[in-house]
């Protein structure tokens, strides 16, 4: 059987999310017979590199969130060790952490999605989209660092309070239904619809974690052709970027088109999680995932 090293933990805002999706992976590898082992990724990489060459598994599941886990260094560091892993390599998930040049791919490619900017904060004394806009750090996830800008006041505010670098994106805000799509070996699997409750202007963290906080409709309950349509631009979507094994793409939908916001090459990874809760109403068990993403593990 194979040995099977699930890479989770780390220093950075996503740990506790990384430490769930950690185990729930570790309890499915071991019901499925792998041999299993854990890294909780260390701060000095180098001691990543040790752990990794004293287990020598013959597959890291990758279960890290955010920067360094997902943004093409951990990756980098596999390819170099010849250590096949799951999810995406090398070059889609740089390009997909950086929210500036997904965006720029998404425009290349005609895939719909809302009007974007890169902006310096200290030299744009105006807001340079209409309100309502939002503002993200370029390299984030979980909804850390985004706001909705409606009036002056919010957008000096902001300017105060930032703390994620000079840079910026600023994006229209679209208002619409959220509906999130997850694509596995170059296959779109299905979607599931997100209804925070009325309180939240986004899906923030506490909305994506905090149960009770937001509904979820697996399948997202919308026509066929625009079922077919969600799939279709999600698989776009990650074929734009180059993606491999499981991804989300999380769109917005106002009846006829999907808008892409983001890929991520690293989704929430518990039982419950978006994309696992797709890949159930599709039949595909949290296991059966969890197998699939061993079998497709590799190197660029
Ligand atoms: N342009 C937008 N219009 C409206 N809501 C948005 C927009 N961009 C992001 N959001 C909201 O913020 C959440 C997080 O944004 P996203 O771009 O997915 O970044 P993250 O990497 O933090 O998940 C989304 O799930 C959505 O609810
Ligand atoms: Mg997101």
């Amino acid at each position: 059987m194979k040995k099977v090293t699930v890479l989770l933990g780390g220093p950075g805002k996503e740990r506790e999310v990384s430490l769930n999706s950690g185990k729930a992976t570790l309890s499915a590898l071991e019901e499925l017979g792998f041999i299993t082992s854990t890294i909780d990724l260390p701060e000095n990489l180098d001691e990543l590199v040790i752990q990794l060459k004293a287990i020598n598994p013959d597959v890291v599941f990758n279960c890290l969130h955010g920067p360094i886990g997902e943004d093409g260094t951990v990756q980098s560091i596999l390819n170099d060790l010849k250590i096949p892993y799951t999810h995406s390599g090398v070059t889609a998930s740089t390009h997909a952490m950086d929210k500036w040049t997904s965006y720029q791919i998404f425009k290349e490619n005609n895939i719909p999605t809302p009007e974007t900017k890169k902006i310096s904060l200290s030299e744009n004394p105006y807001c340079p989209l209409p309100f309502p806009c939002i503002v993200k750090p370029i390299n984030e996830g979980s909804s850390f660092g985004i706001y909705v800008i409606s009036s002056d006041k919010d957008w000096e505010e902001l300017k105060q309070n930032w703390s994620f670098g000079n840079e910026c994106i600023i994006q229209s805000y679209l208002k619409l239904r959220e509906i999130h799509a997850a694509v596995l070996d170059n296959v779109a699997l299905g979607t599931i619809e997100i209804c925070p409750k009325e309180t939240f202007s986004i899906f923030s963290y506490q909305a994506k974690y905090v149960p009770g906080e937001a509904r979820f409709l697996c399948p997202a309950p919308i026509d066929k052709d625009m079922e077919e349509l969600a799939k279709t631009t999600a698989l776009q979507t990650y074929q734009s970027l180059g993606c491999r094994g499981l991804a989300r793409i999380d769109m917005m939908f106002d009846g006829k088109v999907f808008y892409v916001l983001e890929l991520n090459t690293q989704p929430g990874f518990t039982a419950t999680s978006l994309a696992p809760q797709i890949a159930k109403s599709q039949n595909i068990s949290f296991a059966e995932l969890v197998r699939k993403m061993v079998e497709s593990a590799r190197c660029d």
